[in-house]
């Protein structure tokens, strides 16, 4: 049913380095005009849709405020009042919807089901999280590297804690902006060996919190228990409860590193309240930059 062949952004990795690195200046620029009063409507009359089978308060503000300041709009769609949580197939969701709006963003539990629905899409799909990978965020993560300390080319990232959707997308992240990275997780917690396939390089799992975050650039954390895994909280809480990122932890990275984290976050849990609320945490700015990094998303995939 396809009339074209259309761009999605389900991984980091349907972009290149130099689109990356074109949007990341792009949601700068763009940043700039909007504090200034110069934004354009670039997008007017464009309408995206937004599936959200999970919760949400960055990505639907930062998605629906970005379409509103591009002169579009945004409908909220979820479940529990659409067709989709009736049971209507995934497929013919994607081909009503992409019929009618021009660019769909979808939060959800299997990889696989935003998969499909872009496969039966005539319009752009964009990942705003599933339990596989988080995209948006490295968007906005990277963004915000930039802003705060230049280039991630040749620096130190390093991932605490669950070996998530967001660590995932660091692994991708790792080869598009040339970083080395280096993930500690409790035994069993690491990402799946074959996510680390073609990365072997620049990727290393470390044993302690301590190995990854030394001389490290960046460090980064998430949620010990992520959306889908609310019943295996206290027994995570127990697991992880060596890997909070905390002054002392951060101590052991370079003297300049900044502190990342997707939120929501969980003080006394993955971060110390110390931390997340100090001069090193970059996690306000951060949050921002969904907003300026995916505008700069849509702009590039509508106007391909
Ligand atoms: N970081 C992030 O995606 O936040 P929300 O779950 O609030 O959208
Ligand atoms: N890893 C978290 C990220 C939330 C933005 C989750 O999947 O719930």
């Amino acid at each position: 049913e396809q009339r074209k062949k259309v761009r999605h952004f389900l991984t980091l990795n349907d972009i290149s380095k130099d689109e990356l690195k074109a949007i990341i200046d792009r949601a700068i620029a763009m940043k700039k005009e909007l504090y200034e009063g110069r934004a354009k409507p670039l997008l007017e009359r464009k309408v995206m849709g937004m599936i959200f089978e999970k919760s949400s308060t960055r990505t639907r503000v930062s998605f629906e405020t970005g379409m509103a300041q591009l002169g579009g709009h945004a409908l909220f769609l979820s479940p529990r009042d659409t067709q989709l949580g009736r049971g209507e197939p995934i497929e013919d969701s994607a081909r009503v919807l992409s019929r009618m709006v021009d660019i769909v963003m979808i939060r959800t539990f299997g990889h696989d089901i935003i998969e499909r629905f872009a496969e039966y899409s005539r319009v752009p799909v964009i990942n705003a999280l599933t339990d596989d990978y988080h995209p948006c965020q490295l968007l906005a993560d990277i963004q915000t590297f930039v802003e705060l300390r230049g280039s991630l080319q040749g620096r130190t990232v390093a991932w605490v804690g669950d070996g998530n959707n967001m660590c995932n997308s660091y692994i991708n992240a790792s080869a598009l902006c040339d970083f080395e990275l280096r993930i500690a997780c409790p035994e069993g917690f690491a990402p799946e060996a074959t996510r680390l396939d073609g990365y072997t390089d620049r990727v290393k799992l470390c044993s302690t919190p301590e190995q990854a975050v030394a001389g490290a650039d960046l460090v980064v954390t998430d949620t010990w228990a992520s959306m889908g895994q609310e019943d295996e909280k206290k027994e995570r809480e127990r697991v992880f409860s060596s890997y909070q990122v905390n002054a002392e932890l951060m101590s052991h990275a370079a003297k300049d590193a900044l502190f990342m984290h997707c939120l929501p976050a969980y003080r006394g849990k993955e971060v110390s309240a110390e931390m997340l609320d100090g001069p090193d945490s970059a996690v306000w700015q951060e949050a921002e930059n969904r907003l300026h990094a995916q505008k700069a998303l849509i702009e590039f995939l509508l106007t391909q």
